[in-house]
């Protein structure tokens, strides 16, 4: 097992990679643990829970809103948990977000910890202290930082994932690889199939160093000033992917990771080499790398989602694989640089 820790406004955080879930009551500090999982984390692990009250919810991204919010709310006042009580959330991101608002608000916020089960909510939904819930379709649009006290991310919990999630988990590790870390992308190149197959020695690897990439830069940006922008690399491209196509959120991201790479390559900033290198090792995940909609339709989307927060578009380019940089472009330019692909 290793251990990281992320320490800042909104909390401290301390993180289990290669943990047991098994263990979890040895990280439970309070005397009343509640869980909160949902139907499918629970039809193959809630035998094996250490927390005898569970709240279960429905899965999908429609149910996370501030109506599943309330329904627990109202469980927990049934139950008549107060202050004292250590809430935990067992499942993938969407169990998680959920979980972190309602433990940062219930009587104004009680003490929490998450058991990620998803490889995205492991290396990326679980740590950086983001919670919330969508609102009238507006992704993630109601939430609070706060962070979990504990991570506990059990590797063998992945081995019931669905491939096609699994893979989802990989573009966001093929994401903190290439905007941080050259040597772990290699890793990655060497390494994909056994990492695919969950060899537990390559997994372990994979997710405390995708965890101490983005621990790294959470720890430096706590409320996304400016560095912890690099991680929304292929998010741009990806959430109106995202959106236009209706695909899931990583196979989205891999497109959008695509489509700034090629970006980069226009503005002479990145090596063909080095696009094509990116393209092959999201594909040794089955991840896509082109989309259906076409630049219009993706550009439309952009612009629309911009309208929401108002601000300058942050739009994140490579200048190597391993290096990322943040750059102010209005949308209009985008427009046009994403229309003169080579
Ligand atoms: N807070 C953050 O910083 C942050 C970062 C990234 C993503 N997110 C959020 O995370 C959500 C996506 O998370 P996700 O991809 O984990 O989706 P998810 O929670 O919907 O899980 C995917 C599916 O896998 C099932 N599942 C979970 N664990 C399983 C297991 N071990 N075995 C078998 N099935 C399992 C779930 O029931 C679900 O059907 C989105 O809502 C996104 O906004 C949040
Ligand atoms: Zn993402």
């Amino acid at each position: 097992m290793k251990t990281l820790s992320i320490s800042g406004a909104t909390g401290h955080s301390e993180i289990f990679v290669g943990e047991s879930f098994e263990h979890l009551s040895d990280h439970l500090p309070a005397d009343r643990a509640i869980a909160i999982t949902d139907e499918n984390v629970g039809r193959f692990y809630g035998d094996l829970f250490p927390v005898r009250e569970v709240i279960t919810i429905g899965q999908g991204e429609t149910i996370k809103t501030l109506e599943t919010v309330a329904g627990i709310y109202d469980q927990l006042i049934e139950r008549e948990a107060d202050r004292s009580v250590f809430m935990v959330g067992i499942g993938g991101g969407i169990v998680c977000d959920i979980a972190g608002f309602v433990a940062s608000t219930y009587l104004r916020g009680v003490r929490f910890g998450y058991v990620p089960t998803t490889l995205l909510a492991q290396v990326d939904a679980s740590v950086g202290g983001k919670t919330g819930v969508n609102f009238k379709g507006y992704k993630n649009m109601v939430g609070v930082f706060n962070q979990p006290e504990f991570v506990i991310c059990d590797p063998r919990m992945l081995e019931t994932l669905p491939e096609r999630e699994l893979a989802c988990g990989f573009a966001e590790v093929v994401k903190h690889a290439a905007i941080a870390d050259a040597d772990y992308f290699e890793f990655l190149e060497r390494e994909s199939p056994r990492a695919f197959s969950l060899d537990a020695a390559v997994m372990e690897r994979v997710v405390y160093d995708s965890i101490a990439i983005k621990a790294g830069v959470v720890n430096r940006d706590e409320r996304e000033k400016g560095e912890r922008r690099k991680l929304n690399f292929g998010h741009t491209f990806g959430h109106a992917v995202e959106k236009t196509e209706g695909r899931r959120h990583g196979e989205a991201v891999s497109i959008g990771m695509m489509m700034a790479a090629r970006l980069s390559q226009n503005l002479n900033m990145l090596d063909k080499k080095s696009v094509n290198r990116l393209a092959d090792l999201l594909a040794s995940f089955q991840l896509p790398l082109q989309g259906q909609s076409n630049k219009t339709q993706v550009m439309d989307a952009i612009a629309r989602d911009k309208k929401r927060d108002g601000d300058a578009l942050h739009f994140v380019l490579l200048e190597a694989l391993g290096q990322a940089v943040v750059k102010e472009i209005p949308i209009n330019e985008l427009q046009m640089m994403a229309g003169s692909e080579k």
